[in-house]
Parts: structure tokens; C-alpha cells; sequence
């Protein structure tokens, strides 16, 4: 079967780790022996750019067609005051693709502990499930002169499925779910804390804990140890995953997984990193580190994706770094380096 793979390039650094992520995509494969065909399209900025519109019509529908979709980046600051902008683009494929649970893994690399900002790291692992399709982006967002308005919003179908997602997640780990949420103040909290508590009666065998998310933001910095499975809403998790980023040393390497009811996207956790961008020193790793999630995930190729997870460990090891870890390779140099580690 060849697999067809849709690739959202996007602005800013996402041309530069895609073109990246292909070339280590195209080596594996060589070397497993599979077929893929990929399909670009126009997505984000340059999209606006080309048809005023952030996702396309073709966009969409080669998206759903897919076997599976891959996402650099999407944002440019010179929409910052414009009605129309990338970021739509991207709440709008997610949603229209029902891509509700968000898997991002904290991997941090050996080579890596001493890049850490926090002191002790060894044996932190953990995976954070995102919703992804509900909560405060997917509300009402109105702005006055005077009054602005975000709505949130949570159903008990929403919160189960994605609960759920969690708790089989933490099957095949260490069986531990903790759920983050503001129940003390919030009330979609509230329905999230009792249905998810309700869910977890399903699952007797994996252990629940509830943490509220000011203190959650704490502990993910004073003892990360605790956490196998974090399960939260759209907004906390946006915020917590860029936090647990600091734990693996940089943004650039963190990646996911967005499943949904039929096809998945991965992509990278971080942004289109405007004050780098056509630099040619953007971190690949956490694009290359996507293809490996889809690999495993829509293709049922984890030896392909191991290879690359170890190519991966084997470039870090030997001390190829990007500027954000403090070395000076580029991102071209990383590709090369990981593409002669397969
Ligand atoms: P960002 O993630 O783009 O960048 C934050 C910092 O991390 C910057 O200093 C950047 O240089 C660095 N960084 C990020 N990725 C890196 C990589 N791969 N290698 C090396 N350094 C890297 O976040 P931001 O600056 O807050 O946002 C910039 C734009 O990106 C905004 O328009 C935002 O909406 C958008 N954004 C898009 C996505 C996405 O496409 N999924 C995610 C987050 C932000
Ligand atoms: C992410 C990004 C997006 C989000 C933005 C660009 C809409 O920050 O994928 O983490 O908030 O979900
Ligand atoms: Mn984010």
C-alpha cells in the first residue's frame, strides 16, 4: 500500500524542519521498505496570503483524504491585527477533523539532562493528553471597545472521550492518570472533575488523581517524577505542555499526536518562531520526532519509529546541537546527522 501523507509546511520555521523531517521520513522508508506519496498544501499565513483564507477548500479535502496529515508551523506576526489569521487555520482543521485528544510525550533525552533548567530529571516521564476541540478556543470570542467576551464550554461527551483516551494511554504505561482542572472556580471544571472521576470506575486498574492547575504548574517543575498520564482541557494543556517543554531542555524538540475520529495530524508542540525563521538554525527534532509518532500510530511502523527515535538520541549523544540547546549546527546539519545515525 503506498500511504498518503498531506504536508501543511505552514510559516515561518515550518518550510525548514518539514523539508527536514521529509528527508529522514524518505531514508527510513528506503531502509524499512514502504511507500508513501505526499501531497503539499497550502495552509496558515501563506495561505491567507494566496486565497485569503487560512485552510484552503482543497486544503481540507486532501486533509481528509489522507492517511495522515503532517503540521510544521502556522503564525506570522504581520497578521497580529488582521481578522483573518493563521491560527483559525489551525482551530479549524482540528475541528472539522474531530482531532480531539492531543498526545503529547515529554521525552527527555540522556544527552540533554544537563540542558535542563531543573536540577533533577532523571527518570521524568510523562505524556500530557490535550482536548483538543472544546473548551474556551472554540466558545464565543467577542471584542468591544470596551468589554471582550470568551465563552467556555465543556460536554460530558467531550470530556469522556477524551478521558478515555488517558486512561487506555496509562494502561500501557504506569497506570496512573492525574486530571488537572480549576474546580474550585470553574464550572466546566466541575463537570470535568465528576466525569472523568466517573470514567475512571472504568478502568479500576489505573489509579486517578485530580490536581488543580495552579498547583499542577508547580509541581511539574518541583517533582515531575509523579506524573505518567496528565489528562486536561484545551487551554491548560496548550499552557502546561510548553511548560513541560522546559523540562526536556528546549521547545524544539517536543512533538504529538492529534487523533481523531478517522484520519490523525502531528505535529510539532511550538510555533512558527518568527525571530529565527530563514535562519536555517531551526531545531528539526521535535517535526522528525512527529513523523516517528505517525509512523508508529497511523502506519503500524514502530520499528521505523524507533530507528528514528534512536538516530535521534545517537545525533544528541554526539553533541550535534541546534542554538536553542547552545550548540551551532544547523537544521540542515541535524537532518544529516540523524539521516547518517539510521
Ligand atoms: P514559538 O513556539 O514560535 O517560539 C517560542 C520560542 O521558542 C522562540 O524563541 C523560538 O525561536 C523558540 N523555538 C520554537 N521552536 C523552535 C525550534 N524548533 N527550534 C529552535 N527554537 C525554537 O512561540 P511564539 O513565539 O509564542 O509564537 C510565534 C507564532 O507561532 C505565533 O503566531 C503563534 O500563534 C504561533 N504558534 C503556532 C503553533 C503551531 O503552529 N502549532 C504553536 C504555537 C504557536
Ligand atoms: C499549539 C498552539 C495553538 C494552540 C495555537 C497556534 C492556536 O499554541 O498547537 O500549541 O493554542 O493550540
Ligand atoms: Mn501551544
Amino acid at each position: 500500500m503506498t500511504y498518503k501523507i498531506v504536508t501543511l509546511a505552514g510559516d515561518g520555521i515550518g518550510p525548514e524542519i518539514m523539508e527536514a523531517s521529509l528527508a529522514v521520513l524518505e531514508k527510513v522508508a528506503t531502509e524499512i521498505g514502504f511507500d508513501y506519496e505526499i501531497i503539499p498544501c497550502d495552509f496558515g499565513g501563506v495561505a491567507i496570503d494566496k486565497y485569503g483564507v487560512p485552510l484552503p477548500d482543497e486544503t481540507l479535502k486532501a486533509a481528509k483524504e489522507a492517511d495522515a496529515i503532517l503540521h510544521g508551523s502556522i503564525g506570522d506576526p504581520k497578521f497580529d491585527n488582521e481578522s483573518v489569521r493563521p491560527e483559525q487555520g489551525l482551530l479549524a482543521i482540528r475541528k472539522e477533523l474531530g482531532l480531539f485528544a492531543n498526545i503529547r510525550p515529554l521525552k527527555v533525552y540522556d544527552a540533554l539532562k544537563a540542558s535542563s533548567p531543573i536540577k533533577n530529571v532523571e527518570g521524568v516521564d510523562f505524556v500530557v493528553v490535550r482536548e483538543l476541540t472544546g473548551g474556551i478556543y472554540f466558545g464565543e470570542h467577542r471584542l468591544d471597545a470596551n468589554e471582550a467576551h470568551d465563552s467556555c464550554t465543556y460536554t460530558r461527551q467531550e470530556i469522556e472521550r477524551v478521558a478515555r483516551v488517558a486512561f487506555e494511554l496509562a494502561r500501557m504505561r504506569r497506570k496512573k492518570v492525574t486530571s488537572i482542572d480549576k474546580q474550585n472556580v470553574l464550572a466546566t471544571s466541575k463537570l470535568w472533575r465528576s466525569v472523568v472521576t466517573e470514567i475512571g470506575k472504568e478502568f479500576p486498574d489505573v489509579e486517578l488523581a485530580h490536581q488543580l492547575v495552579d498547583s499542577a504548574a508547580m509541581l511539574l517543575i518541583t517533582n515531575p517524577k509523579q506524573f505518567d498520564v496528565i489528562l486536561t482541557e484545551n487551554l491548560f494543556g496548550d499552557i502546561l505542555t510548553d511548560e513541560a517543554a522546559a523540562i526536556a531542555g528546549t521547545l524544539g524538540v517536543m512533538a504529538s499526536s492529534s487523533a481523531g475520529e478517522s484520519s490523525a495530524l502531528y505535529e510539532p508542540i511550538h510555533g512558527s518562531a518568527p525571530d529565527i525563521a530563514g535562519m536555517g538554525v531551526a531545531n528539526p527534532i521535535g517535526m522528525i520526532m512527529s513523523v516517528a509518532m505517525m509512523l508508529e500510530s497511523s502506519f503500524g511502523k514502530k520499528e521505523a519509529a524507533l530507528k528514528i527515535e534512536r538516530a535521534v538520541e545517537q545525533t544528541l549523544a554526539d553533541g550535534i546541537w541546534t542554538k536553542d540547546l547552545g550548540g551551532e549546527a544547523t537544521t540542515a546539519e541535524i537532518r544529516d546527522a540523524i539521516i547518517a545515525r539510521l
